[in-house]
């Protein structure tokens, strides 16, 4: 989600709604503003973006110095009216915007039930508001300290601003685990997620830190962190231009979203595992929890990379729940009378949730009577209203036309899918399911330590990128991420690139096989790893260059390959998250090298609602 305030003397309607525009990139399926003059307050929020809220409130009074406005990406609770910040405490004096997840939420709105607080929406958000509210009347104390009382009983994560409506003279922000920026000026102060909604109107900044707290008021500002120790905080000034920023200071949105990746599995895996107990919940789905029981057959359908994820989702489901999957093209199975029937589950996956052939296929499916599941990004879009029941992936806006984070994102719901099939089904046992989720939940800071090679692979990229050609090879769970390496390639940097099962390459790409010709290998120490590594001994002897991705530690391949690339060690499961990543940073920096425009690759769309 996105946050922008504002106190001064500026007219503040224009300067949060121009804001909350740079910040779609954060979220935009509803956008709401609070707003202070004169004759009193007003609070404006509306579903859909914010060039909606905007013409909504075109005849509305939207004068006022002092604002606050929200852009949302739907956590909990579906994107409403109802459901958009800013939310209000019972007394309808405090608001609150609010970025993150408030983990404990579920406890704590049953507790304020049970003293009589009446919520009116889905959200965790409108429980802090609530519970900031209530701290504040039984502790007769000002509002900072019942903010900072209020923060220090929550679990999760937030970057907050609060507003109260009797006190025109000041706005409250706090943060812990999503990012919050304070404009600073001459009598006035800006609030946001980023700097960009900041940038044209003044030079220094704060970037407020984990667990502090800022009273600001036109005249000054105060912060404090949440043990009540007051803070100097550090002025800097602003040097990134506008369009770097909207990057987050990354020069693409592909590179921003690769290295998002830690965090959005997180995000995806987020209330959803529990490691200690061996227990998967996926909520979206438990309503066919029986269903998945008892179920003979899964389709996955879908198109591009998100047909990719699909490849390891059929890998995962088989080995762990032992049903049999079947993965098609969506436009392929929607033409050619596909044999469903009421006993299949078929999953469409999806990172738009608008693929009009994965659209297709479902509503086909439908019509056979099956049970039909979506894996989705973008929240609320065509195909979470259209299939029965659902996982969103979290994985935040996409911007990079290039799939990267949606796609890992799809595999992590795909692993969780598999393993509560299984947890349905009795196919693992609760030790193996603990063991399992322990590494999952392990797999954000094993992709960190993949990040870490960037400048190995952009030396590798250097070596590789005037190649005409390029294949890629791996087996089982490593032929998808094959796949995938060589779409990303070939997407971007228009090199024509091949995926393949290493073991296929004898009957065919071997003849392409020259000095000249980069093949990528996915070499991980895995149950295939003896058999990949003759297929390497294969191109080698055709004097093939060889780009291998390696578990740590392997000196073995090492000495073969021209160059390697080492990813941490992890279950055959796992590998597809770890070892796409080096693939979508190899693709990134050739496409860079050759002069391509790698957010917006020529000839593609990012959500494809053609045929
Ligand atoms: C387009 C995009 C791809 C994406 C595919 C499927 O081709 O460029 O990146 O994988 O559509 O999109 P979806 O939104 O259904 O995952």
């Amino acid at each position: 989600c996105g946050i922008v305030g504002y106190i001064g003397f500026r007219e503040a309607w224009p300067i949060v709604i121009k804001g909350l525009k740079r910040l779609e990139y954060r979220g935009y399926d509803s956008a709401g503003i609070a707003i202070i003059n004169t004759n009193g307050f007003n609070i404006y929020k509306k579903a859909g973006k914010v060039s909606f809220l905007e013409g909504f409130t075109e005849d509305k009074d939207r004068s006022g110095h002092i604002a606050m406005g929200h852009t949302r990406w739907a956590t909990h609770g579906a994107p409403s009216d109802r459901n958009s910040h800013p939310h209000s405490s019972n007394d309808r004096r405090l608001h609150i915007i609010h970025n993150g997840i408030i983990e404990n939420y579920a406890t704590l709105k049953e507790e304020l039930i049970n003293r009589g607080h009446q919520f009116e929406s889905d959200t965790d958000t409108e429980v802090l508001v609530h519970l900031i509210q209530e701290i504040q009347e039984i502790e007769q104390i000002d509002l900072l300290e019942a903010v900072r009382l209020a923060l220090n009983s929550v679990i999760g994560a937030y970057a907050i601003v609060i507003m109260d409506r009797e006190n025109p003279d000041q706005l409250i922000a706090a943060r812990k685990g999503s990012p919050l920026v304070i404009g600073v000026g001459d009598n006035e102060y800006f609030i946001a997620s980023d700097a960009t909604p900041i940038v044209e109107y003044v030079k220094n900044v704060i970037y407020l830190k984990d667990n502090e707290i800022a009273l600001v008021k036109r005249g000054g500002l105060l912060v404090k962190r949440l043990d009540n120790v007051i803070q100097t905080p550090l002025i800097q000034e602003l040097e990134l231009k506008l369009e770097e920023l909207e990057k987050g200071g990354f020069d693409h949105f592909m590179l921003k979203e690769i290295y998002e990746q830690p965090r959005s599995i997180r995000d995806c895996m987020r209330g959803r595992i529990n490691c200690e107990q061996g227990k998967i919940a996926l909520g979206g789905i438990k309503e066919y929890a029986e269903k998945l029981k008892n179920v003979e057959r899964i389709i996955i359908v879908a198109c591009g990379t998100s047909w990719h994820a699909g490849l390891t989702g059929e890998y995962l489901i088989e080995e762990y729940s032992r049903i049999p999957v079947e993965v098609e093209y969506a436009s392929e199975f929607r033409y050619r009378n596909p044999i469903i029937t009421e006993k299949d589950v078929v999953v469409a996956i999806s990172q738009s949730g608008e693929t009009a052939d994965t659209m297709a296929a479902i509503e086909i499916a439908k019509e056979k009577g099956a049970t039909i599941f979506g894996i989705c990004n973008v929240v609320g879009a065509s195909i979470p209203r259209i299939t029965h029941a659902g996982v969103y992936t979290h994985a935040g806006p996409e911007i990079g036309v290039a799939s990267t984070k949606a796609f890992t994102a799809q595999v992590t719901v795909l692993t969780l899918m598999a393993l509560y099939i299984a947890q349905q089904k009795g196919t693992l046992t609760t030790s193996k399911l603990t063991s399992l989720l322990t590494e999952l939940n392990g797999i954000p800071e094993k992709i960190q330590a993949v990040l870490a090679t960037n400048e190995l692979i952009k030396n590798i990229a250097e070596k590789v990128k005037d190649s005409r050609n390029c294949l890629f090879l791996g087996r089982g769970s490593g032929f998808p991420v094959a796949l995938e390496g060589a779409l990303k390639l070939k997407e971007i940097s228009y090199i024509h690139a091949e995926g393949y099962p290493a073991a296929e390459m004898k009957h065919g790409p071997i003849a392409l096989i020259d000095k000249e010709m980069p093949v990528v290998f996915i070499a991980t120490k895995n149950s295939s790893y003896e058999k990949v590594v003759s297929n390497i001994q294969e191109v080698k002897a055709r004097k093939g260059i060889v780009i291998a991705i390696v578990t740590s530690g392997d000196r073995e391949v090492e000495k073969m390959v021209d160059y390697c690339i080492e990813i941490p060690d992890a279950d055959e499961a796992f590998l597809p998250l770890l070892a796409t990543i080096p693939l979508q940073l190899l693709a990134y920096h050739i496409a860079v090298m050759r002069g391509c425009n790698v957010d917006q690759p020529r000839n593609l769309a990012k959500s494809v609602t053609v045929e």
